[in-house]
């Protein structure tokens, strides 16, 4: 049988602002086709997390890889290979949709770039919306225009900040089909966070829920759902958020 690879490893990671341990003793495995999701209230150290990965934010404590290397030390190489979406990053605002994927495309170094362009905007549903400047977009609009531009270098690896925070639920529905179709065709994995709990149990193999910084739970959706005798994510969240009794569910036991 064969094993598909783990693409991001973390052992015991951690990081503490000032007196606030935003994330510590986070272990977990990442494999190519997954889509993982990374839950919890407010403030639970889920964009810390990410930050540490992206190597945008220094880690004090465990280990972090990705795709077999270590994002500090080896950040531009990482970077080529990952890329990263979130509802609330900016871009240029008298750029228009266009020259943004544009600017993207060079940097990243993107090959053909038109055919990419035009490609990553379909995808995404905003071809119409090519010409207009960016600080006249919809804000669904300028989520999608992020995430086109996460895609434009076909990483193996996505990172994904809320990124359906301010869409309608129809272009959530094609930005959920979207991640589907690249875990499909590419194997792309996926680190994914949301509130929103309905789509992360129709788009996320596994979940962990992080608490004030730490893993209070972690398995398939209904592996967590079993664990806390909740019938919904939503309940499971709701009660982890409330401080009431946790146990790590399914594979919690760091392994993977
Ligand atoms: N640069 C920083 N300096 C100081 N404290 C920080 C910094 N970044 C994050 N924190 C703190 O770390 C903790 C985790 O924050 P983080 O942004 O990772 O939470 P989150 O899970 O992404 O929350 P949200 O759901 O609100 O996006 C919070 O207590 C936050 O105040
Ligand atoms: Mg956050």
């Amino acid at each position: 049988m064969k094993f598909p690879t783990t693409v991001v490893k973390t052992r015991e990671l951690g990081k503490t602002f000032d007196n606030i341990k935003a994330v510590y003793g986070l272990t977990f495995n990442l494999v190519q086709g997954e889509i993982l999701g990374l839950l919890g209230p407010n403030g639970a150290g889920k964009t810390t997390t990410i930050q540490l990965l992206l190597g945008l934010t220094t880690y004090d404590a465990g280990e972090v890889s990705i795709l077999g290397m270590d994002p500090t030390r080896q950040r531009r190489e990482v970077l080529s290979r990952v890329n990263f979406s979130s509802a609330y990053t900016s871009m240029p605002t008298n750029l228009t949709v266009w020259e943004n994927l544009n600017v993207f495309s060079l940097l990243y170094g993107v090959k053909n770039r038109k055919k990419k362009i035009e490609e990553v905007l379909e995808r995404l549903k905003i071809t119409e919306a090519r010409h207009k400047v960016t600080g006249m977009l919809s804000s669904g609009q300028l989520t999608r225009l992020n995430l086109c531009k996460a895609l434009l270098n076909d990483p193996e690896v996505l990172f994904l900040d809320e990124p359906t925070a301010s869409l309608d639920p129809d272009i959530a529905d094609v930005v959920r089909q979207t991640l589907q179709g690249l875990r499909r065709e590419r194997g792309m994995a996926m680190l994914y966070t949301s509130h929103n709990m309905y789509e992360v149990e129709e788009l996320c193999d596994r979940v962990i829920f992080l608490h004030h910084g730490h893993e209070v739970a972690r398995g398939t959706p209904d592996e967590v759902k079993l664990a806390m005798n909740e019938k919904s994510l939503e309940g499971v969240f709701v009660r982890i958020a409330r401080g009431g009794d946790v146990e790590t569910a399914g594979n919690g036991d760091g392994r993977n």
